[in-house]
Parts: C-alpha cells; sequence; structure tokens
C-alpha cells in the first residue's frame, strides 16, 4: 500500500486534482481568455506575479466584490472567506470607505502635507492599539522596514531577531530560516547579492533559551515578530512565551516589534490589546485603511524619546524612511472611516463567533472522517492543519503542511463557490460574513473529505 498523505491515499489526491482542474477549466473561459491576452505584456500574465500562486490552471478574474461576496467574470459566485489574504478582511467595499473614497477623490488625492484627518487617526490609533505616537508608510512591508531602521539608529546595534518561518512582508533582512539549526538564506531569494545571516539572527519561536543566547551578545537591536505566527500554516504561543519574549528582550536592552498585520484577527486593537502585550513598536498594514494601501507604526513614549534623540545626533539628510504616497490624503481619509466605523469592537463581536463556528464545524467534520488534522483560531482567523497536534514552532508548521493535499481541497471549493487562502489552509471571516455562508463552506468542505477519505 502507498503511503498515506496527511492521513489521504495519494490516489484520491490525484483524482481529485485532476478532476478540478479540469472542471476548473471548463468553467472559467473568460478568465482563460484575459490570462492568455495579458500574456502579452505582463510578464506571466498578470501585474504581480503572487496572483499565479493560486494553483489554480490560470487565475480567476474578479468582476466585483461586496460585503463577503465576490463574482468573476465567467457568473460564479464565491463565499469570500480569504478577503485578499487580509487587506479586505472587514469586507470588500464597506459603505463608509466607499463613500470616504468618493468624498476624497472630489478633493484630491495626495498633496505631501496633511489634512484635518491626521489628528483624528492619530486619536483613533492611540485608542485602539494604546500606544501614544504613531508614523503612516505605504505597506505592511514598508513599515517593518522603517521600524528595523529606526530600531537600529536608536539602539546603535547592527542586528535585528526574526523567528523561523516568519514572514514580514518583503524586508530583505526578515528572509532568514534556520536548515539543521543553521541560518541560511530562504530559499527562492531572487537578486540577493550579501549575505543577510550576518546581520539576522533567527531562532525558533517558542524556544526561549535559544533566544536568550541569541540575545545575550548584545548585537541585537530588535526582535520582530506577529504573536502567533501566520504565515507557515499557524504557530500559536505557547503559554507564558509572550510574557517571556518581553522579559528577556527587557533584560537585554532589545526592543520588541510586534507585527500585527494578520493578527488584528485577534480583536479590537490586535493582539497586543487583547492579550495585554507591550511592545515598543506595533506595526499594522493591510487592512488597516479598508484596502486602500497604507500601513502604520505606533511606539511608546519611551521610544518616541529616543527617536528625537538619534534624530538630533545625527546629521540632517535623508532618513532611509518614508516614500512619496505615504499617508496621502485618500489613504488618511479611508483610514478615519475605517477606524471609526469599520474595526469598531462591535465589528468583532460579530467575527469572532463566526470565526469558531467555521473552525469547530470544520474540527467536527474532520474527526468524524478520522482525519489526522486540527484547526487553530486566532480570532476571526481560522486555519485547518493536516497534522495532528499543534506544531510548536515553525520546522513542525512547515513538515505539517501538504500542499497536494492543500491544492486538491482549494480547487474543489474553487469549484464550488468558495475561496480560502491559496498558501496554506486558512479561513478569514468579516462582519458582512453570515452564519449561512459558514455552514455552507463547513458542508463542502465535509463533501470534500468525504471523496478524499473513501
Ligand atoms: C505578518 C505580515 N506582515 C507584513 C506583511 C507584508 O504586507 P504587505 O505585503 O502588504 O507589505 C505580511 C504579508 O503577508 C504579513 O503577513
Amino acid at each position: 500500500m502507498q503511503k498515506l498523505e496527511a492521513g489521504v491515499a495519494p490516489a484520491n489526491v490525484d483524482a481529485m486534482l485532476q478532476r478540478e482542474k479540469d472542471l476548473f477549466v471548463q468553467r472559467h473561459p473568460k478568465s482563460r481568455e484575459l490570462a492568455e491576452r495579458a500574456k502579452a505584456h505582463w510578464a506571466h500574465g498578470v501585474p504581480m506575479h503572487w496572483m499565479l500562486d493560486w494553483g489554480t490552471p490560470f487565475p480567476i478574474h474578479v468582476a466585483s466584490a461586496k460585503g463577503a461576496r465576490l463574482e468573476d467574470v465567467d457568473g460564479h459566485s464565491y463565499d469570500d472567506f480569504c478577503f485578499g489574504d487580509t487587506g479586505s478582511m472587514f469586507g470588500h467595499s464597506p459603505e463608509p470607505i466607499a463613500r470616504a473614497i468618493a468624498e476624497q477623490a472630489a478633493r484630491g488625492l495626495t498633496y505631501m502635507l496633511p489634512t484635518e484627518d491626521v489628528a483624528i487617526v492619530g486619536e483613533l490609533l492611540a485608542k485602539m492599539f494604546g500606544l501614544p505616537f504613531w508614523q503612516a508608510a505605504t505597506t505592511a512591508t514598508d513599515a517593518n522596514r522603517f521600524v528595523i531602521r529606526w530600531c537600529r539608529a536608536i539602539t546603535k546595534r547592527p542586528k535585528i531577531l526574526v523567528f523561523h518561518g516568519c514572514y514580514h512582508g518583503a524586508a530583505d533582512d526578515t528572509f532568514v530560516r534556520l536548515k539543521d539549526g543553521k541560518p541560511i538564506h530562504r530559499p527562492g531569494l531572487l537578486g540577493q547579492v550579501y549575505d543577510l545571516t550576518q546581520l539576522t539572527k533567527v531562532v525558533e519561536f517558542n524556544d526561549i533559551p535559544a533566544l536568550e543566547a541569541a540575545l545575550a551578545p548584545g548585537d541585537v537591536a530588535c526582535v520582530l515578530t506577529e504573536p502567533a505566527l501566520t504565515n507557515i500554516g499557524m504557530v500559536l504561543p505557547q503559554p507564558g512565551f509572550l510574557d517571556a519574549l518581553r522579559a528577556v528582550t527587557r533584560k537585554h536592552g532589545v526592543l520588541l516589534v510586534i507585527d500585527e498585520t494578520h493578527t488584528i484577527s485577534t480583536g479590537y486593537g490586535g493582539y497586543t490589546r487583547t492579550h495585554s502585550l507591550e511592545p515598543d513598536f506595533l506595526t499594522v498594514g493591510k487592512p488597516i485603511a479598508g484596502g486602500i494601501s497604507c500601513s502604520v507604526f505606533g511606539f511608546t513614549a519611551e521610544v518616541e524619546a529616543r527617536m528625537r534623540k538619534a534624530e538630533a545626533e545625527n546629521p540632517s539628510g535623508y532618513s532611509g524612511m518614508g516614500t512619496t504616497l505615504s499617508a496621502n490624503a485618500m489613504a488618511l481619509h479611508a483610514m478615519r472611516a475605517n477606524l471609526e466605523q469599520v474595526v469598531t469592537p462591535a465589528a468583532y463581536e460579530h467575527m469572532l463567533p463566526m470565526s469558531q463556528r467555521l473552525a469547530r464545524g470544520a474540527e467536527a467534520k474532520i474527526k468524524a472522517r478520522n482525519l489526522p488534522w486540527h484547526v487553530s483560531n486566532v480570532g476571526a482567523r481560522a486555519e485547518f492543519v493536516c497534522a495532528p497536534e499543534q506544531p510548536k514552532n515553525g520546522t513542525e508548521a512547515q513538515a505539517a503542511m501538504h500542499p497536494r493535499v492543500e491544492l486538491a481541497i482549494h480547487l474543489y471549493l474553487l469549484n464550488r463557490g468558495f475561496i480560502i487562502a491559496p498558501f496554506h489552509n486558512m479561513t478569514l471571516v468579516s462582519p458582512a460574513t453570515t452564519a449561512d455562508q459558514v455552514d455552507r463552506l463547513v458542508a463542502t468542505i465535509d463533501g470534500c473529505l468525504a471523496e478524499l477519505v473513501t
């Protein structure tokens, strides 16, 4: 008998992959035609190469999306549980955002000068996340890059530390992994000409002794981490880990940067507020301005004072931070509407039970089919992982990934009108997601599992 893949017979995976790919092609003639046409002038036929990473024979081309539904150019409707990988996780085009965009569009989009919204958005961010000072950038990647630069400037230390399996955007310093306990470049990097491992240390998540040893030499400016790793399946912090992380970083004079770009799903104010974390910096992008490109980073009063000191000690000139469209008027106006009217405590009151319903529903179906899998939640984010135990670190999480099984499931779901994240088995729910949508997804997952385990 062939070795099982995540508890599933490989022949069943092969059969599902073949059938679902064929079905996908049959069902999407217009998307196929547009994908072919785009190849004439877009490298790989798409404006951003990740758009090919869905594993489909060609990308679905979208006609429109509203709330928790999305329509493609072939006339198919989807229940969206991926929401642009978090960029629209509070729903597609919520009314307050659509209104704010129209308002600002009528009075200019970018001036490299502040507007009335600036003071208000600062107050809203401070209220939501509990940090007194803020700066804006255009993407979460940029927010992380700028924060790393600030951390080096104020500590005068050269190195940073990240956890194995992390993802913080296209921020060069973070592209380091562990292989057999040794730091290496993240596989697949293009054009990497200098050795990132010289200035970036990497240890396993949930491993305090390794962290302590890496920080002890006193050359690390900051630890940059998500409070739960969400980009390598899902790795939750073990009890006491985040407290120990804070204590050890303080002990060694290392700044703690919490990236809330995905874990803003946890609750109002993200994981930081929900679990009373005490970061020196907090970064967040993606959904913060309702789907308009914008990110922000917040910091403590102590850090702000150290930033001023570093600036005063530095000759004037270009800081290496900031881009022309950062904090443009449109982004700030959309962010104000988003924080005032969309990302509210009431929104989370709907989202969290809905995600629990999805997670517990999927878990029951997995159990009933005797599959060695589990489901984890970080608030409105739920992930089913094709392994029996919750992974403790990036290495275990990587071992729990079964790309063929996952792709078969994704294609099955897409062909039946459900979008979940393409890179792993992540689902998001929005304030617009209904219990009916969740129940339909759970029932369809069950149909898929039934075929896989026969
Ligand atoms: C935790 C985290 N931080 C930062 C980023 C980068 O976001 P962006 O690609 O919008 O710059 C991502 C993207 O997936 C992320 O998951």
